[in-house]
C-alpha cells in the first residue's frame, strides 16, 4: 500500500504521458511554450505499463488517470489504455485532455477500455478562447466533447479555470451550456503552477466568487459532505436540472487555494520522465526511471514508490509565508 505518516492512502495514480501541449493557456505556459523534456528521458510505453502494473497489483492503486501536457499527443495512448484495462484488479481509467483531436480518438479510447474523460474548457466565446489558449480551436474542443459523449465516455466532465477580466463573467453561461448537454462542470481555482510565475493571489477568482456568480442564475444546494470522499471538488446540486440518466445535475468547485483538501488526498503522481511526486506542490521527486533502466525488479520499484509516498507533507502550504512554487510547471506534472 502507498501510505504516508498522516494516515492517508494513495489509490489514485495520475500518469503524465507527455509535457507537450498544442495549446498555450496563459495560466499554464508562456506563448513560446517550454523546453520540452528530451525524448530519451521519457518513459517508453512499456515502462509506463510496467509501472502502472506495479501500482495496481502491488501497491493498491484502483484509479489511473492519464494527463499531460496533452495526453492525446502521445502516439501510444490507445495501446497504453488497453494494457492498463487488462490489469487485475482492473483499475478505473480516465483521461484529462484539452479535447483537441478527441473527436477522432474518443471511440478507439472507449474500445481500449477508457471509462471517462475530463475536458478543459474555459470559455464559449471564440475570441476569449484565443485570448486564454493563444489558439483558435474552440470548435475542435466542442466537437471532442460531443464525440466523447457519443462514445460513452460518461459522464463527460468539464474543467474550467476562471481568469479575472477574461472569462469570469461566463461562469453561469458555462453552467447553463453544460447542463443542457448533460456535461458535469467543475471550476478549478487558479493555482500557482504556471511556468512563468504569474500567479497572483489577490487577483485570483475564488470559489466564493464563483458560487456567487452561479447563484445569480441557479439555485444550488450543497451535496452532503460524506459523499465527497477524497474528491477535490465540493459539489452542489442544481435545483430543477437532471442528467440524461434521470439523476440530479451537479456543479463542482475545486477550491485548491481557498479551501485546500490535502487532509483527504489520495493521489500519487508519475511524471512523463519517470519521477514520482507525492504532491502537486512537492519540491522533491523520486526517480523510478533510473531504477527501471538499471534493471531493478518489481519489489525494488515498489519499495521506492512506498518510500516516496511515506514522505508526503501534510499539505501544499500555498498560504505559508515561505511557500515556494515547485520547479516543475503544471504541464510537466499533470493535473
Ligand atoms: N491552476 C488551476 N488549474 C490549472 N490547470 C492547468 N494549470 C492550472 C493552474 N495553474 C487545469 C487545466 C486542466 C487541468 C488539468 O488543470 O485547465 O483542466
Ligand atoms: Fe495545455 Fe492544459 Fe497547459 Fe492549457 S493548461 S497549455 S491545455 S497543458
Amino acid at each position: 500500500m502507498l501510505i504516508d505518516t498522516f494516515g492517508r492512502r494513495a489509490v489514485d495514480l495520475r500518469v503524465s504521458l507527455t509535457d507537450r501541449c498544442n495549446l498555450r493557456c496563459t495560466y499554464c505556459m508562456p506563448a513560446e511554450g517550454l523546453d520540452w523534456l528530451p525524448k530519451p528521458n521519457l518513459l517508453t510505453d512499456e515502462e509506463i505499463i510496467r509501472l502502472v502494473r506495479i501500482a495496481v497489483t502491488d501497491l493498491g492503486v484502483t484509479e489511473v488517470r492519464f494527463t499531460g501536457g496533452e495526453p492525446l499527443l502521445r502516439p501510444g495512448l490507445v495501446g497504453i489504455v488497453a494494457a492498463c484495462a487488462e490489469l487485475s484488479p482492473r483499475p478505473e481509467l480516465s483521461l484529462t485532455t484539452n479535447g483537441l483531436g478527441l473527436s477522432r480518438t474518443a471511440s478507439a479510447l472507449r474500445e481500449a477500455g477508457l471509462d471517462r474523460v475530463n475536458v478543459s474548457l474555459d470559455t464559449l466565446d471564440p475570441a476569449s478562447f484565443h485570448t486564454l489558449t493563444r489558439r483558435d480551436r474552440l470548435a475542435d474542443v466542442i466537437a471532442g466533447l460531443a464525440a466523447a459523449e457519443t462514445a460513452g465516455l460518461r459522464p463527460v466532465k468539464i474543467n474550467t479555470v476562471l481568469m479575472r477580466g477574461v472569462n469570469d463573467h461566463e461562469a453561469a453561461d458555462l453552467l447553463g451550456w453544460c447542463l443542457e448537454r448533460g456535461y458535469e462542470l467543475r471550476f478549478i481555482e487558479q493555482m500557482p503552477l504556471d511556468a512563468q510565475h504569474g500567479w497572483d493571489r489577490s487577483t485570483m477568482v475564488t470559489a466564493e466568487e464563483i458560487l456567487a456568480r452561479l447563484g445569480e442564475r441557479f439555485a444550488l444546494t450543497p451535496e452532503p459532505d460524506e459523499r465527497r470522499g477524497a474528491a477535490p471538488a465540493e459539489r452542489w446540486l442544481v435545483d430543477g436540472w437532471t442528467m440524461a440518466d434521470g439523476g440530479p445535475a451537479r456543479v463542482g468547485v475545486i477550491a485548491s487555494v481557498t479551501r485546500p483538501f490535502c487532509r483527504a488526498c489520495d493521489r500519487t503522481r508519475l511524471t512523463a520522465d519517470g519521477q514520482i511526486r507525492n504532491c502537486l506542490f512537492a519540491r522533491e521527486e523520486t526517480d523510478l526511471r533510473g531504477a527501471l533502466r538499471d534493471g531493478a525488479d518489481d519489489a525494488v520499484i515498489a519499495a521506492l514508490w512506498r518510500a516516496a509516498m511515506w514522505g508526503k507533507k501534510a499539505g501544499a502550504g500555498i498560504d505559508n509565508p515561505d511557500f515556494l512554487q515547485p520547479d516543475r510547471p503544471m504541464s510537466a506534472i499533470g493535473g
